[in-house]
């Protein structure tokens, strides 16, 4: 079920080559943040480039449930008038995150530290998601959580009335994590310090810079230590959203699996945080190239190049890469699928609490399609079979995960015989024109039932 409608079953055939240019949707990261911290200010706060997916959408719906004015003016430019730090009102209702991790703990973060009530919930997928994660260092703020078992949705957080600052040090490698600290830093007074062991994905870090806050960052022998300053004025800004790394790997990975490709993806957010799956592919041997490089409203950016590459063989991801490309370990597994060799994929423990066990939904439907995969807690070894010899043929289950869909239906553009996947209705929620821009390269995908 894709948790939003029917199940779409979706089907995928070898295509030519892929050719052309891929103008990819803004980035997931940096979109929920733009609408969160633009509801945290006073003033409009104007975006750029908003990816309109459905996780997306349900955070600015929150936004406006929790008092701030959202809207959208088409074509991704969109305005926030906030409400300023500390102005949440308490929602009338439940707050429905969709399938959204990140939108649902960034939120939680945002109103702990305000003196009102709300109940989250989301779909079997989010609610499955653990939350102690999040809601223990709000704990420490004085907010208070009566959810499920072992910390799931719905749950209902009274948050701080008299709010204290926190030091915390995030026990596992997540930035939604570190963000929901800061975000509950922001209407806490004194200053809020986060330590991560092992650096993540740092928009809100940037983002709080640019939106006024006094925020510090320096490297310690406990990791990278963040310090916020509380009950700052945010000041409202225009953003412009870079295109997102992560959906710009689905075509960069077809492009290097399907015969005589050659596809341009410009505009990507080459973040040093994100950007890791990119090192991956070059270290395999990927024809990839980065063209025009340069930096737009604080981001780094380039232009992705991605050509076949007849030769790509299987390496060792090196595990302190593994935050700086955790989404994309779907989709490596697949171009792993074509290399030859093995690809062994170690300290990625975080993939089996997305938005489905991905190491499990990956190896399942990998294995069906004729690939050797071994897996244990937190690693997994892809044993290419190398071009041409992926036999494909069978129809994987998506399990809510939007990156598995996708991930196997560019399987699908390369093996022997067509790759489906029971329901495809996740892309919507990071990539809502996948199909078509696949389509406009060549790709053959179908709204249809596998054999
Ligand atoms: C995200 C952080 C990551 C990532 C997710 C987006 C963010 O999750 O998987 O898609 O925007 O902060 P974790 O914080 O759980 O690693």
């Amino acid at each position: 079920m894709s948790g939003h409608g029917h199940p779409i079953p979706m089907t995928s055939v070898a295509c030519g080559p892929l050719a052309g240019t891929a103008d990819v949707p803004g980035d997931k990261s940096i979109s929920h943040r733009s609408l969160i911290l633009g509801a945290m200010c006073v003033g409009e706060t104007t975006i750029a480039g908003l990816l309109e997916g459905q996780d997306v959408l349900d955070t600015a719906q929150a936004m406006r449930d929790f008092g701030a004015e959202v809207t959208d003016h088409g074509g991704g430019s969109w305005s926030v008038r906030g409400v300023g730090v500390g102005g949440f009102m308490e929602p009338a209702g439940v707050i429905e995150c969709g399938n959204s991790g990140t939108g649902v703990r960034l939120i939680m973060g945002a109103m702990a530290t305000q003196p009102i009530t709300a109940t989250f919930s989301g779909d079997a997928s989010l609610n499955s998601r653990p939350m102690a994660r999040v809601t223990d260092p709000l704990a420490l703020f004085g907010c208070q959580t009566v959810g499920r078992a072992g910390g799931r949705l719905p749950m209902t957080l009274v948050g701080a009335v008299d709010p204290v600052p926190v030091r915390y040090t995030v026990p596992v490698p997540s930035a939604q994590v570190k963000s929901a600290v800061l975000l509950a830093g922001l209407n806490a007074p004194g200053q809020t310090v986060v330590i991560e062991k092992e650096a993540t994905r740092d928009h809100t870090e940037r983002m709080l810079e640019g939106f006024g806050a006094e925020i510090s960052m320096r490297e310690t022998d406990e990791g990278r230590e963040i310090t916020l300053s509380g009950r700052p004025e945010l000041r409202a800004q225009h953003i412009e959203v870079p295109r997102d790394p992560s959906s710009a790997a689905f075509p960069v990975c077809a492009a290097l699996i399907v015969p005589g490709s050659d596809v341009l993806v410009p505009g990507i957010g080459l973040n040093p945080t994100r950007a890791g799956l990119f090192s991956t592919l070059r270290d395999m041997g990927a024809d990839l190239t980065y063209e025009n490089e340069r930096i737009e409203g604080g981001e780094p950016v380039a232009d992705l190049r991605a050509r076949f590459s007849p030769d790509l063989k299987g390496i060792d991801v090196p595990p302190e890469r593994a935050a700086s490309m955790i989404d994309e370990y779907p989709v490596l597994s697949i171009v792993a699928a074509f290399a030859n060799g093995r690809t062994v994929m170690r300290g990625v423990k975080e993939l089996r609490v997305k938005e489905s066990d991905r190491i499990d939904a990956m190896a399942t439907g990998l294995r069906a399609n004729g690939i050797v995969v071994e897996d244990g807690p937190d690693w997994w070894i892809v044993t290419g079979a190398g071009h041409g010899n992926v036999a494909g043929g069978a129809v994987c289950q998506s399990h809510l995960d939007h990156r598995i869909a996708m991930s196997f239906l560019i399987l699908g553009m390369a093996a022997n015989a067509p790759v489906s996947v029971d329901d495809g209705g996740p892309i919507a929620t990071s990539f809502p024109i996948f199909e078509p821009l696949m389509a406009a390269l060549g790709a053959r995908v179908s709204r249809s039932a596998g054999a």
